[in-house]
């Protein structure tokens, strides 16, 4: 008796240890001590013993029903008090100064095409401006060698303020700006959005990028400013893309170019985006005018330079197969989200 009695107090233990919530507890409970528990079974043996012996096995197997009794209620409320503890510090697990999970937006493909072209002019030791995009007319025309009155201002229909600024209409108006800034030897290129009172179509807003770019130094040619095109459009593209150099009129350049890209909206079969010629006016660029570097307080016997006027928006629509440039001012979400950072 006595064994047995030791087994099923080992037995019980072992249970009570692995026991983790009531349900548990309650068939452990119905297990020993129910009435056709183990406990129960024991006494059906004790009418085996008689006298002395069946009165001690009898207190020994109360003892053990006490025992168990006794272990469970502890065990149960122990139970009881860890699940309340847990309960409680879950309620103390919120933050009241925790915003609401609205959803993440999303970048602009022209901040994408930007960023990345900011990256690889960083590269190739350029650094990033910016500039205003309310100046002067002395900023946007004069000091880009375009006096007062001369026909160049004609190719840009500028939006006028009353007070006499004008709204940019191309990033070169940063130009003299930023040689006063830095003199030379000069590395920058100066992202910003620039205004020309344009009739809407697929390819012409009121409102568009550019991302201009001057590189002053001893020496510089014409095979420089090719080669940093070049790379500069590889790198973008991640593709062999055909350029065109054709011959351009800007009174701030000279000799000036307009550089093309084979329309990878049609691959050069002709559509509206590229006005059915297959090519697409990427990169005005050229030499700097010496007027407009001496205008920039540049030494002209020591330096030479080349500047480019990079169709920011156009480059994006051409990355991302954007077909009409009205998508990337409408603010429409649906399309805009779409674009992958
Ligand atoms: N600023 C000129 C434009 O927007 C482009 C340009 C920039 C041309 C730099 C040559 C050099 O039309």
């Amino acid at each position: 008796m006595q064994e047995q009695l030791q087994a099923l107090r080992a037995q019980f233990d072992t249970a009570l240890r692995q026991a983790e919530d009531s349900t548990a507890l309650e068939a452990l409970r119905v297990g020993f001590l129910g009435k056709k528990g183990h406990v129960a079974g024991l006494m059906q043996h004790l009418r085996e013993f008689s006298g002395e012996a069946k009165k001690e096995a009898g207190l020994l197997i109360n003892r053990l029903k006490d025992d168990i009794a006794q272990a469970l209620s502890l065990r149960a409320e122990a139970l009881r008090q860890a699940e309340l503890d847990k309960l409680i510090q879950s309620a103390g697990q919120y933050d009241t100064s925790r915003p609401p999970q609205a959803p993440a937006g999303s970048y602009h493909p022209i901040t994408l095409t930007q960023r990345e072209l900011e990256r690889i002019f960083i590269g190739m030791g350029f650094a990033v401006e910016d500039y205003n995009e309310i100046v002067n007319e002395y900023q946007c025309f004069e000091s880009l060698n375009i006096p007062k009155h001369h026909p160049a201002r004609d190719m840009q229909d500028t939006y006028y303020l009353d007070n006499g600024q004008v709204l940019k209409t191309h990033t070169s108006a940063a130009q003299n700006a930023i040689m006063r800034k830095y003199g030379a030897p000069l590395r920058a290129i100066f992202p910003g959005r620039c205004f020309r009172n344009e009739s809407i179509d697929a390819c012409h807003e009121n409102t568009f990028f550019q991302m201009e770019g001057i590189m002053i130094d001893r020496d510089i040619s014409i095979s420089n400013l090719i080669y940093f095109m070049k790379t500069m459009l590889s790198e973008v593209f991640r593709q062999d893309i055909k350029v065109r150099l054709r011959p351009g009129f800007f009174p701030f350049v000279e000799p000036g170019f307009e550089l093309d890209i084979n329309c990878l909206i049609c691959g050069g079969e002709g559509c509206p985006t590229c006005k059915n010629s297959g090519w697409l006016e990427l990169c005005p660029c050229g030499m700097i005018h010496p007027r407009v570097l001496e205008m920039g307080g540049i030494d002209t016997e020591e330096f030479t330079g080349f500047a480019f006027g990079l169709g920011l928006t156009r480059l994006a629509m051409m990355r991302y197969g954007i077909k009409d440039i009205r998508d990337l001012n409408a603010g429409n979400l649906k399309v805009l989200e779409q674009f992958p950072s």
